[in-house]
């Protein structure tokens, strides 16, 4: 199916018809929040789902009932698609969410009661070859179909939730006192003084052996096998882990295995952001 049969525009970016409608929206920009929410912040295929298992891990102070019991889309609420659904109000503080939105879409709500933001990034390459992948198996996503044709829509925002750099730009240039930032890459070279960091962050205090446990449930290969994380639990109507996994390689650097030779980029008109790095 094409853009206009997926995706509908909303403040200048694509979301996905389907999952953001008119309810899901207003509900998001008079949502109530209160400055003890968390709230999880990344651009699509940038480590969402590892944060969504990671924050609930340091709240419960690595008491696994929540993560191993509960889907993340209930525990960890996506703002701007289900969490009208949920009874939000009796939830009680701290309440942690998830959003995909650029800095420039928060809703006034989040401009004054500035909750606690953690936000994790990715570099480009690694983002857009895992969301090659996950635009295959995802029935609510336009298939993307050549490389070429699909990184230039990746540069050209024309991807759900828009550009990448304007995401990550807007984001990175807020420097607030409420905003933490975290990259993948820093995770993968460190989980263990990564979770710590979050950990300290969210004022919550945690000892050494709580930290490993936490880093054990959160390294790749065992959130791999949690059903309540790994979107096992999606009909394959709407993910088709069989054409690629959910949770499909988790190192940084796969890029390489995609985007291997410069004369692939020849027609792309833009410079990378990471030509700067
Ligand atoms: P790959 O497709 O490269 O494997 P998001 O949750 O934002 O959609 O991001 C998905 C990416 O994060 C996927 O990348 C996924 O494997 C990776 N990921 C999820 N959990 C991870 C973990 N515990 N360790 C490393 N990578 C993880």
């Amino acid at each position: 199916m094409t853009e206009e049969e997926l995706y509908t525009v909303y403040k200048g970016v694509y979301l996905i018809k389907k999952i953001h409608n008119q309810e899901s929206l207003k509900y998001y920009e008079e949502f109530s929040f209160r400055p003890d929410d968390i709230l999880i912040v990344t651009y699509p295929k940038s480590g969402t789902v590892w944060m969504q298992e990671i924050v609930p891990l340091i709240l419960s102070q690595g008491d696994p009932v929540v993560v191993d019991t509960v889907p993340n889309w209930d525990g960890v609420p996506w703002l701007e698609s289900r969490a009208f659904i949920y009874n939000l109000d009796q939830r009680p503080s701290p309440r942690v969410f998830v959003t995909h939105f650029q800095y420039n879409m928060m809703s006034t709500g989040f401009v004054k009661v500035k909750p606690r933001v953690c936000y994790t990034d990715w570099r480009t390459r690694d983002v857009f070859t895992s969301y090659s992948h996950f635009s295959r198996m995802a029935s609510f996503l336009v298939i993307p179909g050549t490389q070429t044709e699909f990184l230039n829509k990746f540069l050209d925002g024309k991807a759900i939730f828009g550009s990448w750099f304007d995401h990550v730009k807007g984001w990175l240039s807020a420097t607030e006192q409420h905003i933490m930032y975290i990259s993948y890459e820093e995770m993968i070279l460190d989980l263990e003084a990564s979770v710590t960091r979050m950990a300290q962050f969210l004022n919550t205090p945690l000892d050494s052996e709580m930290i490993r446990k936490i880093t054990d449930r959160c390294v790749f290969k065992n959130m791999k096998k949690n059903k309540m994380s790994n979107y096992s639990l999606m009909p394959s109507t709407m993910m088709d882990q069989n054409v690629s996994e959910f949770l499909r390689k988790g190192i940084a650097g796969d890029w390489k295995n995609h985007l291997t030779a410069a004369e692939q980029m020849q027609d792309v008109k833009y410079t990378f952001v990471w030509d700067y790095f």
